[in-house]
């Protein structure tokens, strides 16, 4: 037995997970052309489940054909997507693990030139500057639907809970945002209507999936953009969530300018392990500091008392163990460092201590959308594909990141 606090058990909503060690959402590029699961994605989750995560948040699913963001997303806007699905839950529970739907629309960030993307308001996408058509009334209403239909399709699919994406631009981030949402009917125009989104979309995921099944939700505090949202706006937003019924919150960023900002370059490394891992640029750098969205989950944690879960630069188990007990937040979420290694909470709990191996060098995330997730740096062969995508391939076309 250890004394570990993030090997210690914990709650959300009525289910009981077995450490705080969450494997955050990390898009897998994983999925056929129509979006449906491949082999290579059950394989992906039964190996974080087989690793020993309490819990697992897919990839992005988009709920509706206009809410896709990349090619080879997962796809989860039509019941054609459950049978593949169901194979990718079966190899979780069959290995002990536990895994939530993170269902999305990405509205104006979409970088598929071939659908029409949508967003609240006219307002060109933070990142790609692309002109989205402003939503209807009728419009919303479908998007709303499609959320719902789609908390259905997860729970026949076998999973446990559903994670709302609503940060990093997205579409439910973008209602959030008074940058993005200039809208005057009942869906904007101040806090209120801007939170009826949100709410909607929650309220009809609660009613498809009932009230024992846990629903939570990446939630962006703040934009980074001129003119967006504060995050005393997004605290009583979570807040008025909690009141509804929200099982747990995840903090991250809402509309913002460019990903670096959400998922910062070298997190925590060291001098020593830039030069292990030979990141001599990273040298003469000043250290990025580790858990860089502390001070959201400080705020939430002042203010609701469901769990708080804490994405970005957690890195070493000092940090670790630092944010749990001082109860600045429930659960530690990582996305990259699943990336390099699966098996990272069985580490731990073998007495691993210090740094984790991903040095966040982001190679993972500039082949979003192109290639399938992995580590690029595990071995020589998959640098060099790297350095001839960088180089040659992806110059030849769109680079989504
Ligand atoms: C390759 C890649 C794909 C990602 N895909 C998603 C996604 O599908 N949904 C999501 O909410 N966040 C996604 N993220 C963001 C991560 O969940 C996380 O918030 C961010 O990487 C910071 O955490 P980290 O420092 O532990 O990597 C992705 C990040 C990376 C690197």
């Amino acid at each position: 037995m250890t004394d570990a606090p993030y090997l210690q058990p914990g709650r959300i909503g009525k289910l009981s997970l077995k450490n705080r060690l969450v494997r955050a959402a990390t898009s897998e590029t994983m999925a056929t052309a129509s979006g449906e699961a491949t082999d290579r994605l059950v394989k992906l989750y039964a190996d974080i489940a087989a690793g020993g995560a309490g819990l697992m948040i897919t990839g992005h699913m988009f709920v509706e054909p206009r809410g896709q963001y990349e090619p080879m997303q997962t796809a989860i806007h039509s019941d054609a997507a459950i049978a593949g699905l169901k194979r990718v839950t079966d190899a979780v529970h069959a290995r002990g693990g536990v895994i939530f739907a993170e269902l999305s629309h990405a509205g104006s960030q979409s970088v598929l030139p071939e659908i029409e993307a949508i967003a609240p308001s006219l307002i060109p996408n933070a990142i790609y500057a692309r002109e989205p058509k402003a939503m209807s009334g009728a419009d919303v209403d479908a998007v709303v639907a499609a959320f719902g239909a789609a908390a259905r399709r997860a729970m026949a699919a076998g999973f446990d809970g559903i994670h709302i994406h609503g940060a990093n631009g997205y579409l439910v981030s973008a209602f959030n945002s008074p940058h993005a949402n200039r809208r005057t009917d009942g869906w904007g125009g101040d806090a209120e209507r801007r939170s009826r989104f949100i709410v909607s979309v929650y309220q009809v995921i609660r009613a498809a999936v009932g009230p024992d099944v846990p629903v939570t939700a990446r939630v962006g505090m703040v934009d980074t953009v001129e003119g967006g949202l504060t995050l005393e706006e997004s605290v009583d937003r979570v807040h008025h969530l909690e009141s509804l019924g929200l099982d747990a919150v995840e903090v991250q960023l809402g509309v913002m300018g460019t990903y670096l900002r959400s998922v910062v370059p070298y997190v925590g490394v060291t001098k020593r392990r830039a030069l292990a891992d030979g990141l001599l640029h990273r040298l003469t750098a000043d250290k990025v500091p580790e858990a860089y969205f502390r001070p959201y989950a400080q705020a939430l944690k002042a203010r609701v008392k469901i769990p708080v879960i804490l994405v970005g630069g957690v890195r070493s188990t000092e940090v670790m163990t630092d944010v749990l007990q001082s109860g600045d937040a429930d659960f530690l979420a990582m996305a990259r460092p699943f990336v390099r290694e699966p098996d990272l909470p069985a580490k731990l709990a073998a007495g691993r201590r210090g740094l984790v191996d991903c040095v966040s060098c982001n190679i993972c995330l500039k082949h979003e959308g192109r290639d399938p997730l992995q580590c690029w740096r595990t071995s020589a062969s998959a640098m060099a594909y790297h350095v001839y995508c960088r180089f040659w391939r992806d110059r030849r076309g769109a680079v989504t990141k």
